[in-house]
């Protein structure tokens, strides 16, 4: 059922207004728009205007943003979340645990960085054959030294 019309206006906000609530930049909400994270309706002289339930979602970006989750990422998971309304608290719930696993899952990558990185200090061997932290995932390092592919045959 679609809102009363008096309803529906009240409910829009100028960019301004969601710049002043938000501390977004213009630009910031026109990039959101532009990566599919938030939404916009046009007056009838263009002027952008945002539904209320814009700013939730404005809050779960700058959120994301502060846990370092990549904005391609929040994409994905935003396009779980009602259009046309807030996100309810079921949904920050499961938000917020994907988030948490990202995050768990960053810091066991920096852990082992750093166990790497310990290894390398008490090294400094330089090695492209034995430092894991140099030479990552040597796969060709396993068939041999040197320019491997080129001394194959065909
Ligand atoms: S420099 Fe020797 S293990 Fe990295």
């Amino acid at each position: 059922m679609a809102p009363e019309p008096s309803a529906h206006l009240k409910d829009l906000l100028t960019v301004g207004e969601v710049t002043a609530r938000t501390g977004v930049s213009a630009s910031a909400l026109r990039f959101y728009e532009a990566e599919g994270l938030i939404s916009a309706e046009r007056n009838s002289s263009n002027q952008r205007l945002y539904r209320r339930h814009m700013l939730r979602r404005i809050s779960l970006v700058l959120a994301a943003r502060r846990l370092g989750i990549p904005l391609a990422e929040v994409a994905v998971v935003f396009t779980t979340l009602p259009a046309d309304g807030p996100p309810s608290h079921r949904d920050w719930v499961r938000l917020s645990r994907v988030w948490k696993s990202e995050l768990e899952e960053r810091r066991l990558y920096i852990m082992n960085l750093e166990r790497q990185l310990t290894a390398c200090i008490g090294c400094g061997c330089l090695s492209m054959r034995s430092c894991d932290l140099l030479n990552p995932d040597d796969r060709l390092g396993t068939r041999g030294t040197g320019p491997v592919r080129l001394s194959e045959p065909d």
